[in-house]
């Protein structure tokens, strides 16, 4: 079946079965590997992308499922006003530690401060409790979001 889907802007006609999560389509047809793919079952938050701004896990959606929904991944949050602070404040503070959960914390980050830019501390964790480190950089992670919301 065939899709047209729009990632990071672009239009991109894809030819896979409906129930393809969007994490697979992302990674081996559309070559965008800085979406990461952790468990597989939506509980670990590496596969975050945003959806019309909204994070959203992909390996838990299926394409057939996206219809017009615009979607953003890491390799162009940065272009949008709360990506670019949280990337730099993430730069800044030297968060990540292995590296391989921090697209999707950053993608979750910025979805946060896009609809919130003052969260309070109890507001970046409820956003980002989806979002697990195995190597526990948390503390940096609600450090740089805090320096981002500035
Ligand atoms: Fe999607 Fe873990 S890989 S939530």
């Amino acid at each position: 079946m065939a899709y047209d889907i729009t990632v990071n802007g672009t239009t991109h006609h894809v030819d896979v079965d409906g129930d393809t999560p969007l994490l697979w389509v992302l990674r081996d047809v559309l070559a965008m590997t800085g979406t990461k793919f952790g468990c597989g079952a939506g509980l670990c938050g590496a596969c975050t992308v945003q959806l019309d701004g909204v994070a959203t896990r992909s390996c838990i959606t299926r394409v057939d499922s996206l219809g017009d929904a615009a979607v953003t991944t890491i390799e162009a949050v940065g272009a949008t006003a709360a990506g670019a602070s949280v990337q730099k404040a993430w730069l800044e503070g030297q968060v990540p530690q292995c590296g391989y959960c921090q697209s999707g914390q950053i993608m979750s980050a910025s979805a946060l401060l896009a609809r919130n830019p003052d969260p309070t501390d109890a507001e970046i964790d409820v956003a980002m409790a989806g979002n697990i480190c195995r190597c526990g950089t948390y503390p940096r992670i609600r450090a740089a979001i805090r320096a981002a919301a500035r």
